[in-house]
């Protein structure tokens, strides 16, 4: 099977590189020249990576087509396109929604919008894919976990807190540069930060707790600096200001 990618950014960078490290049989990627400086480092990676010009070139060349280009590209380009009877479109894109991309594509063949995130690069990480596929959902379990979703209304809700990884990002930035003003090295309190969120992950995620309020509650010393700290946070309406971005973010995806 041939891969082709329309748009050569972060997301793609991220997706092509977690195929390479997995046990996806493939024939050949070929990559869109644009971004130059993402596509040729990808092409050093692997022999079987091809950057081609253009972007039909891309799409005559191979089985699957991901797109991964940003919504103001992909509602230019998608129309120009020619695509098969034969072929499966795969769309990273946040805000082109499913009728409207079918019209882009202007062929009755298998689409499905894919929601990875960076750390597919490693291997890990949820995918959401709607509508179901079973073969788009083998494809992506052999980089992440695919979560099949049938209904794409509920997929927005997956597309709206995918937004948390900046101000996920942030956070930590936010935290290492405290320690980094009380003196810290900035290597060592960012190293610091990182293993500390990892571990509390990876804690969350394969740990046994009865939800997250219990794993909130048990990660307490009653009168502790954790209790205090979630208190405090509380009080400052740091968790309900989630909310709102959440939902603003979602009133975006659906176009209100
Ligand atoms: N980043 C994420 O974590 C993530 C996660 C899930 C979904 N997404 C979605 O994936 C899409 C891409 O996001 P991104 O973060 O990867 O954006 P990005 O880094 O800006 O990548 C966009 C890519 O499209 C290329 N491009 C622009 N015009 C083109 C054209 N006419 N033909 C072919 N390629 C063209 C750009 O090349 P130049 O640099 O040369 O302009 C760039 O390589 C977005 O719709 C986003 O919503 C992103």
């Amino acid at each position: 099977m041939n891969l082709g990618f329309i748009g050569t950014g972060e997301i793609t960078k991220a997706v092509v590189e977690g195929i390479i490290k997995s046990k996806i049989k493939y024939k050949k990627i070929y990559l869109s020249k644009r971004n130059k400086k993402i596509s040729s480092l990808l092409k050093r990676k692997s022999s079987k990576i091809e950057v081609l010009n253009l972007n039909q070139d891309i799409v005559d060349k191979s089985n699957w087509i991901f797109l991964g280009v940003t919504p103001e590209v992909g509602k230019k380009i998608i129309k120009e396109l020619k695509f098969k009877n034969s072929q499966k479109v795969i769309s990273f894109i946040s805000t082109i929604k499913m009728n409207e991309l079918k019209k882009y594509v202007g062929k009755r063949i298998d689409i499905v919008r894919a929601i990875p995130l960076p750390p597919i690069s490693l291997g890990i990480g949820p995918v959401p894919i709607f509508p179901k596929n079973r073969s788009v959902k083998k494809f992506f379990d052999k980089i992440g976990n695919t979560i099949e979703i049938k209904n794409e209304n509920l997929s927005l809700n997956f597309w709206t807190m995918s937004s948390m990884m900046a101000p996920y990002y942030e956070m930590l930035s936010y935290l290492s540069l405290w320690l980094v003003k009380k003196g810290i090295n900035k290597k060592k309190a960012e190293k610091y930060i990182t293993s500390l969120f990892l571990g509390l992950s990876e804690n969350a995620n394969q740990n046994k707790y009865k939800d997250l309020k219990e794993l909130v509650k048990k990660s307490q010393t009653p009168k502790g600096l954790n209790e205090q700290s979630l208190i405090e946070l509380k009080k400052l309406k740091f968790y309900k200001n989630l909310n709102i971005s959440s939902n603003n973010i979602l009133k975006r995806l659906k176009g209100k």
